[in-house]
């Protein structure tokens, strides 16, 4: 740390992976040549990031999770061309979470992520530091950054939009860029931070063989950890799961068949897709590991958003192809919301396919579904849903501060196709 400031910088460049055995695949990454190195950063801390463009095209990159202010976001209004350098700064303040970030520049999302861009933003605070969770990272706090991939005979991407619902669907699943991937444990427990990195496909992720504690979804920690078979990730939701193993044995995390919920039937969203996507394998002797618990901070409690003291509510109608029958437009402000105020956005899929809402700026609160509460792996902070279609979600969130009347931020669908194909919207805090 260098005056309290957390300084990073990331150079987005294009390269070569090889995910399968001799096979140089073009892709394109930060610093390396797939994904990006993953930051870490405190409450309480500044962070500056210097990040240069070497690609061939506009990009941007967008700290996703991230209470920023607007012209921090990296959304399409901060897109930067070839050769040049982008400078956000703003100070760390929220809870800690698992936090991602990727390029967001009009219409091509999608490809930019498909390509690779990609990774971890992973904040800490004095709650998460006091808590009994495996915290040795690469060693027993592992990220996993699930994504899928179509790779054509000559082993490269294969971006070609075959007109399906939700967009690409791989037929090769890859963990952290790796294909197969594995992970040595030597500890008791393992700590893995799930993340559904891909452009349109959502997984069902669990073992075979035991339960798992979910212990933080997108905005950071539960109230308690959750013991679940599985989880289902919709594209950009993140759930930290803590999972517990024995000397000497192996199991696999895998994909099982995703409740989709509804779907009308030429629409192919891989539900009838599984795959493996890591597998742990523990040594002979394994360091104890704790329990995983907390205590949730005052700080926390203090912040709490209540429903009660909403001044708006708000709805957004998702369809095939556009939120409240308007697609995106850069020059138009779709909403204003007042700083400090409290707000409930009622959220529904109207059409027989689902889509994934997520927010800027903002961690939500599931408040119901279809009028009934949540499932518990729902309860906590979130800044991304996936939509069940033709059901209703009713989301709190809360406009804290950073003003400005002429940058907004993004509200959108996160299947990536959907979203540069114009299920997006702005909004700015005034
Ligand atoms: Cu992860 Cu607006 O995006
Ligand atoms: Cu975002
Ligand atoms: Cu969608």
């Amino acid at each position: 740390m260098v005056d309290g400031t957390r300084v990073f910088s990331l150079v987005a460049q294009e390269g070569t992976t090889e995910f399968r055995p001799g096979v140089e695949t073009r892709t394109w990454g930060y610093d390396g040549s797939y994904l990006g190195p993953t930051l870490r950063a405190e409450r309480g801390e500044r962070v500056a990031v210097e990040v240069t463009n070497n690609l061939d095209q506009p990009t941007s990159v967008h700290w996703h999770g991230m209470h920023l202010p607007a012209a921090m976001d990296g959304g399409p209004h901060q897109e930067f061309g070839p050769g040049d350098t982008w400078r956000p700064t703003w100070e760390i303040d929220q809870p800690a979470a698992t936090l991602w970030y990727h390029p967001h520049p009009h219409g091509t999302t999608e490809e930019h992520v498909y390509r690779g861009l990609a990774g971890m933003f992973l904040l800490d605070d004095d709650a998460s530091r006091a808590a009994t969770l495996p915290d040795t990272y690469g060693v027993d706090d592992i990220p996993v950054v699930v994504q899928d991939k179509v790779l054509d005979q000559n082993g490269q991407l294969d971006l070609t939009d075959d007109g399906g619902e939700p967009g690409i669907l791989g037929n090769v699943v890859m963990t952290n860029g790796t294909v197969g991937a594995y992970q040595d444990v030597t500890t008791e427990r393992v700590r893995l931070r799930l993340l559904n990195g891909s452009t349109a496909r959502t997984y069902q992720l669990g073992f075979e063989d035991r339960q798992m504690d979910l212990v933080a979804t997108d905005g950071g920690l539960l109230e308690a950890p959750l013991r679940l078979d599985d989880i289902r990730l919709a594209p950009g939701e993140r759930a930290d799961v803590v999972v517990t193993m024995e000397p000497g044995e192996t199991t696999r995390l895998h994909s099982a068949e995703p409740d989709l919920g509804s779907v009308a039937a030429p629409f192919a969203m891989g539900a009838n897709d599984a795959f493996d996507v890591l597998e742990l394998r523990a040594a002979d002797e394994l360091a104890p590991s704790p329990e995983p618990a907390w205590e949730e901070s005052q700080h926390d409690r203090a912040d709490e958003v209540r429903e009660a003291d909403a001044t708006e509510t708000r709805r957004f109608e998702l369809d095939e192809n556009s939120i409240n029958g308007k697609k995106m437009d850069m020059g138009r402000i779709d909403e204003v919301a007042e700083v400090g105020s409290t707000e409930v956005w009622e959220v529904r899929s109207t059409v027989q396919i689902p889509h994934t809402f997520h927010v800027h700026d903002v961690q939500f609160r599931v408040l119901s579904i279809d009028g009934e509460p949540p499932p518990p792996e729902l309860a906590g902070p979130k800044d991304t849903v996936y939509l069940e279609s033709g059901r209703d979600y009713r989301l709190l969130m809360r406009f804290e501060d950073y003003t400005d009347p002429d940058m907004p931020y993004m509200y959108h669908c996160h299947m990536l196709k959907h979203e540069d194909g114009g299920m997006m919207g702005q909004f700015v805090v005034a």
